[in-house]
């Protein structure tokens, strides 16, 4: 049964192209049903007109709080019947409203080996750190911050004359090509959750 993936991005859409592509060529058993935005100027939102994909724009600064926003969002989503939510660049915490809704099918790419750097600029922490190692971080969302179930992980070395640009650049088909494998494992129901370990059948 092929999974109705609703796609969540903030920005370019470089992560949401790569799954949108992957499920087209048939290596996810996913289909693309939407691609939700909180930014008016995405380029995501571009790249999903030139990609045929229906588009949202949901954006926080037209709801008094949270709950109504996330309350708008699940409204907005429903004719498209999405099953799982993934998100690509999404700059945004969901609370307990949404994820609520969407329990234990809500994933996330994170560019550090959580539970390191969690939060915004990860690749700037790492570089700060002076850590050796870092990488991206596929896992399922729950109400923490970059805090779920991790799914997959993938490392990237990090250099002394790094800046946060060179590290993001390094880690960024790392990530792509982690989310693929991840999110065709999920498709295909190969990923199991006990507790907060995540096993996946070979
Ligand atoms: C990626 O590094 C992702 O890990 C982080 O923000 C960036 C989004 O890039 N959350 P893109 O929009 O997928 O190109």
């Amino acid at each position: 049964m092929i999974k109705r993936i609703a796609i969540f991005a903030s920005g370019r859409g470089s992560n949401a192209e790569a799954l949108v592509m992957a499920m087209r060529a048939g290596e996810i058993h996913g289909t693309p049903v939407v691609i939700l935005s909180d930014q008016a100027g995405a380029l995501v939102l571009e790249k999903a007109q030139q990609w045929k994909i229906p588009t949202l724009l949901v954006e926080r600064s037209d709801y008094k709080t949270k709950e109504a926003f996330e309350e708008a969002m699940l409204d907005a989503l429903k004719p498209y019947m999405p099953d799982t939510i993934v998100l690509a660049g999404y700059m945004r915490l969901l609370g307990k409203t949404f994820i609520s809704a969407y329990e234990g099918r809500i994933l996330n790419i994170h560019p550090a080996l959580l539970p390191s750097f969690t939060g915004l600029h990860a690749q700037r922490q790492a570089v700060e750190a002076g850590v050796k190692v870092s990488g991206c971080t596929v896992h399922f969302v729950d109400t923490g911050m970059d805090s779920g179930p991790i799914i997959m992980q993938t490392a990237v070395p990090v250099y002394a004359d790094d800046t946060e640009d060179s590290l993001a650049e390094r880690i960024l088909p790392k990530e792509h090509a982690t989310y693929k494998k991840a999110l065709a494992l999920y498709c295909d129901n190969k990923l199991h959750v006990n507790g907060h370990i995540v096993s996946i059948d070979e």
